[in-house]
């Protein structure tokens, strides 16, 4: 029997729209999906960005310039929308509005004001999947600390540290672009262009920080335009956050980072939990390995590192003994979303994409940081 198929519009054929294009070309990748998506509509105002989806998908039935020929379009299900931060709040509330499901990019909203506008859009129109994106916690070692949190091995939490670290910025004569200004890429610096990622599996566990220390860095100053002029960078390149969590039965610090200047880290995602009877950690450095510690009173500490296996939240073709990696993980979040708008709270596992409310409280962190850092006070989580 064919699959049902999702027929998606992409706003924004950058770097994430390419990646969402190869996750379509490598559907058949997934196993035991009675979903599809199929992308037939294209947008963006920059033509050789479009050329290159024209070229490898050559069935596109609409290319554009105007996204909102795509929300015209009553053949359209939905809509991948990956453009600069400061277009999230117009775009986003158009594409819901015109009544297509979204996945829209981090970080929803160039500012917490942007976020509450997409939000009460989305609030009237219960019928749509509105999601954000963030893959890693698809990574097998990700999905294994999940089940890990869920059983509650982990005694009392002593502390969390999570992060996402990258290195190409170390670089000062890597030429500016839209993610070091504040008019595109907002104030929040590096904690909105990597934040949600560090946030989603906390959040989705339910450690909410009460209040949050910040320490933001601002480390190249200067960087060349296209002409080879120097001119400001605008953006915080790293942030430390120190946050307070307390749930119904735990409370312990979490310390979250997001980092542009991070020296020797390409694109590492980690999470490392520290608990009295059971800790864990899991680091796209080493995308094939979990390192657990299990403990019970008096007996050995010792460290015990796993090769995971290829075992991610939807079945795939690949082995137990291959490895995951990013592309996997995008594969795996647009099966999550496919599903979700496929079959809605009866999805085939029960590992969503980043929800509005999950989305609103990386805003309300972000924006207490921002606050930290002018006052250097300690700021509650509102
Ligand atoms: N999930 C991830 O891992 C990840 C990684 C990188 C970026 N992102 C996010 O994806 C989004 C886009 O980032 P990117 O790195 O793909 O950027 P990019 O600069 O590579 O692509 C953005 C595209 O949007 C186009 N665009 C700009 N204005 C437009 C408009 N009005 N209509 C249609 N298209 C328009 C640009 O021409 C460009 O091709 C951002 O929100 C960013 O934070 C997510």
């Amino acid at each position: 029997m064919p699959m049902d198929e999702i027929r998606f519009g992409v706003i924004g054929c950058g770097l994430m729209g390419r990646e969402f294009a190869s996750a379509t070309a490598r559907w058949l990748h997934l196993e035991g999906m009675d979903v599809r998506p199929r992308i037939v509509g294209v947008c963006d105002t920059n033509p050789s960005a479009i050329d290159w989806f024209a070229k490898h998908i050559p069935d596109i039935r609409l290319v554009t310039q105007d996204y909102r020929e795509l929300l015209a379009d009553p053949e359209i299900d939905a809509i991948y929308c990956a453009v600069p931060h400061n277009l999230h709040e117009k775009l986003y509330t158009d594409i819901i509005r015109a009544g297509k499901h979204l996945l829209g990019e981090k970080p929803f909203g160039i500012d917490q004001t942007a976020n509450r506008a997409i939000l009460a859009a989305a609030q009237d129109r219960p019928d749509l999947v509105v999601r954000c994106s963030s893959e890693f916690p698809f990574f097998p070692g990700a999905y294994q600390m999940g089940k890990w949190v869920t059983a509650g091995v982990f005694g009392q939490i002593i502390e969390v540290e999570a992060g996402f670290w990258h290195s190409s910025d170390l670089n000062p004569n890597k030429p500016i672009n839209w993610k070091r200004r504040i008019a595109t890429n907002g104030e929040y610096g590096c904690m909105g262009d990597l934040g949600m990622h560090v946030l989603h599996l906390p959040l989705r566990f339910g450690w909410v920080p009460r209040s949050v220390r910040a320490l933001l860095k601002q480390v190249v100053t200067e960087r060349p335009d296209s002409k080879g002029n120097m001119v400001n960078c605008e953006t915080w390149d790293n942030a430390v956050l120190a946050c307070d969590v307390q749930t119904e039965d735990q409370a312990f610090p979490m310390v979250l980072s997001t980092k542009r200047i991070a020296p020797g880290h390409a694109n590492t995602w980690f999470i490392r939990i520290i608990g009295t009877t059971f800790s864990a950690e899991f680091s796209t450095k080493n995308p094939k390995q979990v390192s657990y510690l299990p403990y019970r009173p008096g007996e050995e500490q010792a460290w015990r590192v796993l090769d995971v296996p290829y075992e991610s939240a939807y079945p795939t073709i690949t082995g137990g003994i291959f490895e995951f990696g990013f592309t996997d993980s995008i594969v795996q979040m647009w099966a999550a979303f496919c599903d979700e708008v496929a079959h809605g709270s009866h999805m085939k596992q029960n590992f969503r994409c980043v929800t509005l409310e999950e989305s609103a409280v990386s805003h309300a962190v972000f924006t207490a940081a921002l606050e930290s850092q002018r006052t250097g006070q300690t700021v509650p989580v509102l």
